[in-house]
């Protein structure tokens, strides 16, 4: 499982779609290129719209050896007359089934990002770019079973180590910095074991506990880590230091840009003032 946005500055980096064709030309199969949609996205760009997904590609060797689909309460549900059998006269004859409370997820999953959402352990949020720690569980619940082993070369802060343990698998982390792997050792020391004993051999129907409570949250209530704005003139994502300094208000993103759209607009300004004074000559 590889999470991967592309950069944007100037335009998509399309990063995503390079890893997947270097994953691909490694040898993997990419079993699913899947959408992570953040719940909560500030408007970033001006002449785009907000973006709010990264890719979450599965590469695999083969089929997968576990599948566990999780599932989602349906909209629809209860009783309904459906159709079962077309007669010579060409109606459809209806009967009334009852339809199933939960069905398979899609594969594009939504997370709430930021404090609260991404996680509650506040300390965490020193490494930057975590995942939510749902989206760590609910793919550790797919493509593992309790006890299997999860493994993740570039653990951060912990958050798929976190997750294994309190799903009942083993896990191994490892990450370059010692300062991201300090804070997943604390996190874990934090999280409960849970017994193999005490869970079921496959997931039960996930109905989504916690992503039904923060789809109606607002973007205050979940907690943005911090305020991010547009830049006045190009529209891209302003660095969260930059913003932080207009407390996240309008700013340019760097002054080249200010000095070359101020030109740029000057410029313009002087065109529209000669059309003007030809038209009244
Ligand atoms: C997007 S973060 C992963 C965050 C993690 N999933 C979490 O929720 O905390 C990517 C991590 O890869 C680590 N990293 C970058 N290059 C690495 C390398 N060559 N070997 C191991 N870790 C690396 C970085 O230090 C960073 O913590």
């Amino acid at each position: 499982m590889w999470v991967v946005g592309d950069r944007i500055n100037g335009g998509r980096s399309l990063t995503s779609f390079e890893h997947a064709f270097a994953f691909r030309d490694a040898g993997f199969i990419v079993h699913d290129a899947r959408i992570f949609k953040k719940r909560n996205t500030p408007l970033m760009r001006r002449h785009a719209y907000t973006n709010c997904y990264e890719f979450m590609f599965v590469f695999t060797k083969g089929l997968p050896s576990t599948f566990n689909p999780l599932r989602s309460p349906s909209v629809r549900s209860g009783t309904a007359q459906v159709p079962y059998l077309k007669g010579p006269d060409g109606f459809n004859r209806k009967t009334e089934r009852s339809l199933s409370e939960h069905k398979v997820r899609t594969n594009i999953w939504s997370y709430a990002v930021g404090k609260n959402g991404t996680t509650s352990d506040m300390y965490a949020f020193k490494h930057p770019a975590m995942f939510p720690e749902n989206l760590a569980r609910d793919h550790i619940l797919s493509w593992s079973n309790p006890g299997d082993l999860v493994f993740d070369p570039m653990c951060g802060a912990g958050t798929t180590c976190k997750m294994a343990k309190a799903t009942g698998r083993r896990w191994l982390g490892v990450d370059v910095s010692s300062e991201y792997t300090s804070i997943a050792k604390l996190r874990l020391e934090e999280t409960e074991e849970v017994t193999l004993s005490s869970l079921p051999s496959r997931p039960d129907p996930f109905d989504e506990p916690v992503a039904s409570r923060e789809s109606s949250a607002s973007n205050e209530e979940v907690g943005l880590e911090e305020p991010i704005s547009p830049c006045r003139w190009c529209g891209n994502e302003i660095p969260a230091t930059r913003s932080q300094l207009t407390g996240g208000r309008a700013v340019t993103c760097s002054p080249e840009c200010s000095d070359f759209n101020r030109r740029r607009r000057r410029a313009a300004l002087r065109a529209a003032n000669c059309t003007e004074q030809k038209g009244k000559t």
